[in-house]
């Protein structure tokens, strides 16, 4: 504490990442990133843009824009960029909550929305997922703030279904909708569809899951065109050049190449499925996961103690002190061979 601190910067709650560990010999299952690299094109890309790095980048990110919207089949007018999806659901929160309008989100979830609340004066309704850790659809179609909802659920891994996300964007038409899809290509479809018919949904994406680019710091939102403008008018107040030379060219690479990103997903897919039914073997109850992460508890043994013995042996997972899941862990799918360690890490654990 400094007295130095604004009011605001004494009481806010700091969101904490997962360990980034300095040594190289842990298996990494931690920050839900992705196990493979990116695209070789990606690579290519970024030392292309290498040669105009003295310039500064396109502040609109307009060849970026074009390719997601490509992609989508919309408009590159519908389409944001930012550095990585946080930035988006920062500038969000001021674009379109910070002033008086409440936001609603679940009380098990992505903790940056609590975070960006506070930060940003923002009051939260956080309603409690049901005791299965689903969503309770219902409680958010009142319209009466702002909605952001994690689609598949973080920690959990849970899909929502394209019919009840229409069913929240429809029921708040006077409030914006967030669906905060950053896990969305490991099984879900995702909302942009929507956006033609609702003006009030806006759908973040971000490149550091399912594209391999956690480093690069690449998010994207697809909504309305008023609902990009409010975000473009907050970026040009507070940072014009948000992606650089080489996020830009990486990103737009990266989302050509979709035979790479088919080929990479689905193999994710296919581990997720094998680690899914080992963990089910070893009397693990593991939630019904469409990301890249599974949520596992077991009755033999707490969670902490499960994640410190996993630890020595050099695999890290994430733990969450939080009520209602402070005896889950998640887990991020890695590589089969990976995954193969972490079961009989396991199996160890369980047996002693
Ligand atoms: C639900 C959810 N949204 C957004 C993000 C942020 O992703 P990034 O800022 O890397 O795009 C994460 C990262 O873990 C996440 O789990």
């Amino acid at each position: 504490m400094s007295n130095y601190w604004s009011p605001i910067v004494r009481t806010i709650h700091p969101y904490v990442p997962g360990e980034q560990p300095k040594g190289l010999d842990f298996i990494k299952l931690n920050t839900n990133e992705n196990p493979y690299p990116p695209s070789p094109t990606v690579l290519q890309a970024i030392k292309e843009a290498l040669n105009d790095i003295r310039k500064y980048p396109d502040p609109e990110g307009y060849a970026l824009r074009k390719a997601i919207g490509e992609y989508y089949g919309v408009s590159h007018n519908n389409v944001f960029v930012g550095n990585g999806s946080d930035e988006i659901l920062a500038l969000s929160f001021m674009a379109f909550f910070m002033g008086g309008r409440k936001v609603l989100f679940p009380d098990i979830t992505y903790t940056f929305y609590e975070v960006y609340s506070h930060l940003f004066g923002v009051d939260a309704i956080v309603i409690p997922l049901m005791e299965d850790f689903c969503i309770d659809v219902q409680s958010y179609c009142k319209n009466i703030g702002g909605v952001i909802i994690a689609n598949p659920n973080a920690p959990t891994g849970i899909l929502l279904t394209h019919e009840e996300i229409e069913r929240i964007v429809s029921t708040n038409q006077d409030n914006v909708v967030i669906i905060d899809e950053a896990y969305i290509d490991f099984g879900g479809e995702s909302a942009v569809g929507l956006i033609d018919k609702y003006d009030n949904l806006l759908v973040i994406q971000t490149f550091s899951k399912s594209r391999s680019l956690a480093g690069l710091r690449v998010g994207f939102a697809i909504g309305d065109v008023a609902l990009i403008e409010g975000l473009m008018r907050v970026k040009d107040s507070f940072n014009s050049y948000p992606l650089d030379r080489l996020a830009l060219a990486g990103a737009e690479a990266s989302i050509k190449d979709r035979e790479y990103f088919e080929t990479t997903r689905q193999k994710i897919i296919s581990t997720r499925q094998w680690a899914y039914e080992k963990l089910l073997r070893l009397g693990f109850s593991v939630t019904k996961s469409m990301s890249n992460f599974l949520f596992v508890s077991h009755d033999a043994l707490n969670a902490q103690t499960i994640c410190d013995a996993l630890r020595q042996r050099k695999i890290l997972v994430r733990y969450f002190k939080r009520p209602r899941i402070d005896n889950h862990i998640r887990i991020t799918v890695g590589k089969m061979d990976e995954m193969e360690i972490l079961i009989d890490a396991l199996k160890d654990i369980l047996n002693r």
